[in-house]
């Protein structure tokens, strides 16, 4: 048999990816990848422009990688498994960022970006987060039935906090999340999108003016420092301010969102975290979330640049890498019987943030949202449910963040 046969019959096997989740059991993770996963911590899949870069679906060789020196997150070496070829195709024109560069100069940026998460800074807005929650359950609750909790509910919370860690003018408020929801809007056209991302990029830049002349304890005043100590532009700054606002919305709104319907459909766990007053076990319970759910769904990408001897197998310098959080998640030898939502189990070592240097920027803001805001729900509506049936829900299959669309509720 030639050798080119030979590799078609070994190539035809391999599967591709990405892998969509099941209609008929929505919370797990697509159930081929779970299946590859208990065969091995790492296999070959193929992508959309043919190649076969490695897929990682065990958790500890995921944590391995995450935190290996030779994996790359340089978007421009060859072999890096692009998402699409719109990537591919624009992979010079976008600038360097946290996410696309290794080592040092990611070091760089993100000491840029760490100081307002810290948990100290975090733990400060604690109060801010009730009292939007609170704020946002008060309107559901005076308002009609159903209600949908995710725009009454997952995309407000996350969009005001992050509003408020920025240290918008609270005067602002309106004009800034109405530009936000703009610029992010699943159905705005390309020019309403723009219009929306330029007034915002205007809006950013006269901000840390300001904040270069009257600084305080917010975001936008430890670029402004930056700025003044000569590091970055302003335009730099507000180009971070303005991702830091992206990166942070979808994200926790799809988290609060589908956290929420995973609370519903599991009554027993949902009254746990409700008696609860123990922070520990609130804490535990929204990374056991995080686990159950792993909403970033397209995989971390990644290239190696040296070979890699792990797990029994050799990636090789050049191939790619895809680290897939939620089968590394739902690995039996990690969490038993992975498929049962369990806050009693220690779920701290869960991924949904990744690990490693790369790591979530905003975990620590992300965790106390979701802390108080399933908390906060459960308790002031105890009688909480699906004004919908289950199979009706609308999931986001078709995006980077797994979530719902809405999310109808009555009481
Ligand atoms: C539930 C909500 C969130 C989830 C599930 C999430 C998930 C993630 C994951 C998996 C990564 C790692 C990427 C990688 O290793 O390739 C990441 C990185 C990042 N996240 Fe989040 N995130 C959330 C909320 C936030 C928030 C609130 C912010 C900021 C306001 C934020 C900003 C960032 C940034 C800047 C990075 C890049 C870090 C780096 O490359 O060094 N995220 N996030």
């Amino acid at each position: 048999m030639s050798d080119t046969l030979a590799t078609e019959h070994v190539s035809a096997e391999v599967p591709e990816y990405p892998m969509e989740r099941a209609a008929r059991c929505p919370f797990a993770p697509p159930l081929p990848m779970l299946e590859m996963g208990e065969a091995k911590p790492l296999s070959r899949v193929r992508i959309w422009n043919g190649t076969t870069p490695w897929l990682i679906t065990g958790h500890e060789v995921a944590r391995a990688l995450f935190s290996d020196s030779r994996v790359s997150v340089d978007d421009r070496r060859d072999g890096f498994p692009h998402w699409n070829e719109h990537m591919l195709s624009t992979v010079n024109k976008r600038p360097r960022s946290v996410f696309t560069s290794d080592a040092e100069e990611h070091t760089r940026f993100r000491r840029m970006l760490s100081k307002p998460f810290t948990f100290k800074r975090v733990e400060a807005l604690r109060t801010a987060i009730q009292e939007v929650t609170d704020q946002c359950i008060d309107e559901i609750l005076s308002g009609p039935q159903p209600a949908d909790i995710v725009a009454k509910l997952a995309l407000p919370v996350p969009t005001k906090v992050i509003s408020e860690m920025l240290g918008v003018p609270y005067e602002d408020h309106e004009f800034f999340q109405h530009h936000a929801n703009v610029g992010l809007a699943r159905y705005a056209s390309a020019e309403e999108g723009q219009k929306g991302a330029m007034s915002l990029h205007k809006y950013l830049i006269d901000l840390v003016e300001k904040k270069m002349e009257n600084p305080s304890e917010d975001a936008v005043s430890d670029l402004a420092e930056r700025v003044t100590a000569g590091e970055i532009s302003v335009k730099e700054a507000a180009q971070l301010g303005t991702g830091l606002l992206i990166a942070g919305h979808e994200t926790t709104a799809n988290m609060i969102g589908i956290g929420v319907l995973a609370l519903l459909e599991n009554p027993e766990q949902a009254a746990l975290l409700r008696d609860s007053d123990d922070p520990k076990f609130i804490a535990n319970a929204a990374e056991e979330l995080m686990r159950y759910l792993s909403i970033i769904q397209n995989g971390q990408r990644r290239v190696a640049i040296e070979d890699i001897e792990i797990a029994g197998e050799t990636i090789r310098a050049g191939e790619g890498i895809i680290i897939d959080l939620a089968p590394a998640n739902w690995d039996a030898s990690a969490y038993p019987e992975p498929d049962k939502l369990d806050f009693t189990r220690d779920a701290s070592q869960q991924l949904g943030f990744g690990y490693g240097r790369h790591q979530c920027v905003g975990q620590q803001l992300a965790r106390a949202e979701l802390q108080i805001v399933f908390h906060t729900l459960l308790r002031r509506i105890p009688t909480l449910k699906l004004a919908i049936p289950f199979d009706e829900v609308p999931f986001k299959h078709d995006r980077l963040a797994y979530g719902v669309y809405e999310l109808p509720v009555t009481w």
